[in-house]
C-alpha cells in the first residue's frame, strides 16, 4: 500500500526519539550520533516547511498561526543543535543542553501530531497525501545530501515569542536581548 506524507512524518518522529535515546545511552557513540540526528532534524524540518506546512496554511487559513509556531520551534532546536554540534560530549554541558533539546523536541512533536497531523489529514484526501509525501522525501534527500546548516530563528520569530511569553519592552529590543529575554522568561515559566 502507498505511503502518505502523515506516515513518513511519524516514522521521522519515531527515529529521533529512537537517536535521543541512543544519545543518552550511548555517550562514546555521541559524536556519530550527533551528527546523524542534526542531519535528519533540519532535513525532516526544511521538508515540511517547504512542502508540507504550505500546503496545509492553504488549505486551512485559520492553521497558518500553528504552522508558523511550528516553524519557529523547528528554527529554536535547530540552535540547540548547533551549540550541541560545539559542545564537547563528555561535558556536563552537553547533558544539560541534550535535555533541553529532547524537551523542546518532545513538545514540539505532540503538538504536530495531536494539532497539525490530524488537521491536515481531513484537509487533504489520501492520494494528494501520497504525492505530498513524494515530494517530502524528495527535499529531504535535497537537504541531506547538502552540508549540514543548523538555522536560527529570525528576529520576526523571536518578537513573536516574547511577546507570547509577555516579556516587556520586546518591541525596542535586539536580536541578542530578544534570545536572552525569551531564554529567561522560559526558565522562569517552567
Ligand atoms: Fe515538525
Amino acid at each position: 500500500m502507498a505511503t502518505d506524507v502523515i506516515s513518513l512524518i511519524k516514522e521521522d518522529h519515531r527515529d529521533v526519539e529512537s537517536l535521543f535515546e541512543r544519545l543518552q545511552k550511548m555517550p562514546e557513540n555521541r559524536p556519530a550520533l550527533l551528527a546523524e540526528l542534526a542531519a535528519k532534524f533540519i532535513a525532516h524540518s526544511e521538508g515540511e516547511e517547504d512542502e508540507v506546512y504550505p500546503v496545509l496554511a492553504k488549505r486551512r487559513p485559520e492553521e497558518k498561526e500553528e504552522v508558523h509556531h511550528g516553524a519557529e520551534e523547528h528554527h529554536e532546536a535547530e540552535e540547540m543543535i548547533s551549540r550541541l554540534l560545539e559542545t564537547a560530549p563528555e561535558s556536563p554541558e552537553f547533558d544539560t543542553l541534550l535535555h533541553e533539546l529532547i524537551d523542546a523536541v518532545t513538545h514540539h512533536v505532540e503538538e504536530e501530531e495531536n494539532d497539525i497531523l490530524p488537521v491536515l489529514e481531513k484537509a487533504v484526501p489520501f492520494e494528494e497525501r501520497v504525492q505530498l509525501g513524494k515530494a517530502f522525501s524528495k527535499r529531504k534527500a535535497e537537504v541531506l545530501a547538502a552540508p549540514i546548516k543548523p538555522r536560527s530563528r529570525t528576529k520576526d520569530e523571536l518578537l513573536h515569542q516574547a511577546r507570547e511569553l509577555g516579556v516587556e519592552g520586546a518591541s525596542g529590543m535586539s536580536k541578542d536581548e530578544l534570545v536572552a529575554a525569551v531564554r529567561r522568561k522560559k526558565q522562569e515559566q517552567g
